[in-house]
This record gives C-alpha cells, structure tokens and sequence, in this order.
C-alpha cells in the first residue's frame, strides 16, 4: 500500500511546531520553535504573547517541515491540527494555517485532540498493543486514561486541582528556578534527599483521582515558615522531598489502575514524562508488580509539545475518514 503523509501542526500553548508523519509512526521532520524565552521574565505563559509568536513563526515553520521532510504539498494526503485543549488564541493560530492548506491543496482536514497527541508520541517509537493505560502528566493535565482500542477513551482518574506540572511550575516560583521549574526541580531533587516528608494526597483512597494543590500548599508554609525562624533552608532537599510525594502518588495509583484493568501496555505520556525519578520510579514499578505489561515511556524529545505526536494520532482519524469541515475551531476545553 502506498505510504500516507500526513502535514501534522500544533500551537496550543508555547510551542509552534510541524511535523511531517508518515504512515502514522515515521518522522520525516518534526520542527519545535519554542517560545520559554518569551515568557520566563513573566514566570508563566502570556496567551497575547504566545499569539503572536504563532503568527509570526507558523509559516516558517511549515515550510521548514516540509524542506526537511523533502517534500511538497502535493506529496501530501492530509493536513492536522491541535484543535484543543490550550490556549484559545494560540490554537486558532494552527487552526487557521491548517484550513488555509487544506483549501488550497483541496487535502482533507484533520482536528487532533492534544492529549490523544501526547499518548501516541509513542507511537512514533514503539508499537502500539491494546488495551493500553495511559498516564498524561503534563502542564495543564494529570490523568489516567483507559484505552480498549485505537479509538477509545475512558479516563478513569484525574486531578481534582493542580496538574503535576503545574504543581512543579508553582513551587519552581518559590525556589527561584525559571519557568518552566520542572526540569530543574527534577535536577535539584537529584541532589537532595526526601527529608521534609510532604503529605501523599489521596493516596490511598478508593478512586484513581489525584490532587497536587495540598502538597503545593504544604510545599510552600514549609519555606515561610523556615525563614520566618532563619532556619537552614535545604533547597535540594526540599525540590526531592516534593519530587518523592509526587512520584509516590502518580506511580501508585497508575499500578492499581492497570493491575485492575488487565493491560497489554503502560503509557507514559505528556511534558513531566522527561522527568527522570518518574521514567526510573515507574519502570522499576512495573518490572517488579506487573511484569507481564510492557512499559513505553517517550523519548525526551516527544515527552514536550510537538506536531511528530498530532501526526502520529491523526493517522487512526485519517485511516477511518474521520475529517473535520471548514468550520473547525480552536476548542481550548476539549477533553478526550
Ligand atoms: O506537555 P507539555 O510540554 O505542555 C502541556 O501540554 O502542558 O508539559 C509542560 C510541563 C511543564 O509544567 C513543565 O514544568 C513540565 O512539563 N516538565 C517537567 C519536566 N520537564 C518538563 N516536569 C517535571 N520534570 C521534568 N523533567
Ligand atoms: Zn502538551
């Protein structure tokens, strides 16, 4: 069968990125301009300015994917696009450029959920066999998601507040790391130890949610209070202390979750993917409670946004005709 590329853009958040698939598993480019430099004075992302950042980048972006990939609009048999969830302004942006394409090269439209983007990255690498539980943690996301096939989502568990990442970009803040904190978190807690013993919230509990805002919380009076006293302040001690209550939770309720649905594989997907401890913790996890469950975990350079993983999950839309119309728009609440 002849191969099927696919023209793959994301600008959800601070990320313009394209990408060009084939077959729904091969990067013939995938090309990340990241914005961080833009926002990390404002110690967050500023949705005007991720705007316009997409504006200014998007067509260069498209065309270098193309020229990497070697080819041309009429080599392609789709163009996709983030749809949701993220920013409102920053998704219109990829949106916009993608039915501009699609108009113009009469190719049909596909709109990707990013979080089903984030789950097939690892697609890119590895085979995919079903049933699947995926773990999205992420800047905006923190859930377990149970997939019986290709085409299937079930999210069995969720934050009820703070997404892992968010949790790390907050307390980051408080330890004067920039923005995003939590590769550098991740680094310090490398160095440091668990001696603080943050609270493991929920942990034991009967549902598969989580919760990172008490941690957060707790996180934060342990730093006032230590310098109200002019007590020692052990920074790497303190980033390996909160890294340890989130691995503990995160890894927990993701063993009971896949031992209670009898899964062919383990996903890790998402941004807090790269994190280190969680990549060792979980692997280590699952070769010790469930051995018979094959574990794929990204390769660092999929774990953040990128267009490779909306390729990647677009290929299932396209094998089963599922297109969108011109009247597609940015959809920033979209679930799975
Ligand atoms: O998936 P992503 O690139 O964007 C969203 O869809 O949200 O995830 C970004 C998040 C940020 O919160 C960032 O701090 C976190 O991923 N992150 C990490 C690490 N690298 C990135 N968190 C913990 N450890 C890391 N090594
Ligand atoms: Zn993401």
């Amino acid at each position: 069968m002849e191969k099927k590329r696919i023209l793959a853009i994301e600008t959800s958040c601070d990320e313009t990125s394209a990408a060009v698939i084939e077959d729904g598993h091969t990067i013939l480019s995938n090309i990340v301009a990241s914005q961080i430099k833009s926002h990390q004075r404002f110690g967050g992302v500023v949705p005007e300015i991720a705007s316009r950042h997409h504006v200014e980048q998007i067509t260069l972006i498209i065309e270098d994917a193309l020229k990497e990939a070697g080819v041309s609009y009429d080599d392609l048999d789709a163009v996709a696009v983030t749809e949701g969830p993220g920013l409102v302004g920053a998704l219109l942006i990829g949106v916009n450029a993608a039915k501009a394409i699609a108009f113009a090269h009469d190719l049909p439209l596909i709109a990707v959920n990013h979080i089903k983007g984030h789950i097939f990255a690892n697609q890119l690498v590895s085979t995919l066999s079903f049933p699947i539980l995926s773990l999205v943690v992420s800047g905006g996301h923190t859930e377990l998601i149970y997939m019986e096939s290709e085409d299937s989502y079930e999210i069995i568990g969720e934050t009820r507040d703070d997404a892992a990442g968010e949790a790390y970009d907050k307390i980051g803040r408080v330890l004067g790391v920039p923005y995003p904190g939590g590769k550098h978190i991740d680094q310090m807690a490398h160095e440091g130890k668990d001696t603080y013993h943050f609270p493991r919230a929920m942990i034991k509990d009967d549902t598969f949610d989580f919760s990172f805002s008490g941690l957060k919380s707790s996180f934060i009076n342990t730093v006032h209070n230590a310098k109200q006293k002019d007590e020692e302040i052990h920074l790497n001690d303190l980033a390996a202390s909160f890294q340890a209550a989130v691995i503990d939770v995160l890894v927990s309720k993701t063993i009971r979750a896949a031992k209670g649905k009898k899964v062919k594989q383990l996903v890790l997907a998402g941004g807090v993917a790269a994190n280190k401890g969680l990549r060792t913790a979980l692997q280590a996890a699952v070769s010790e409670e469930l051995p018979e469950v094959e574990m794929l975990i990204p390769p660092l350079e999929l774990c953040g946004d990128n267009a490779a993983m909306i390729g990647a999950a677009a290929y299932i839309q396209l094998k089963n005709n599922n297109f969108a119309t011109y009247a597609l728009n940015g959809r920033p609440g979209l679930t799975v």
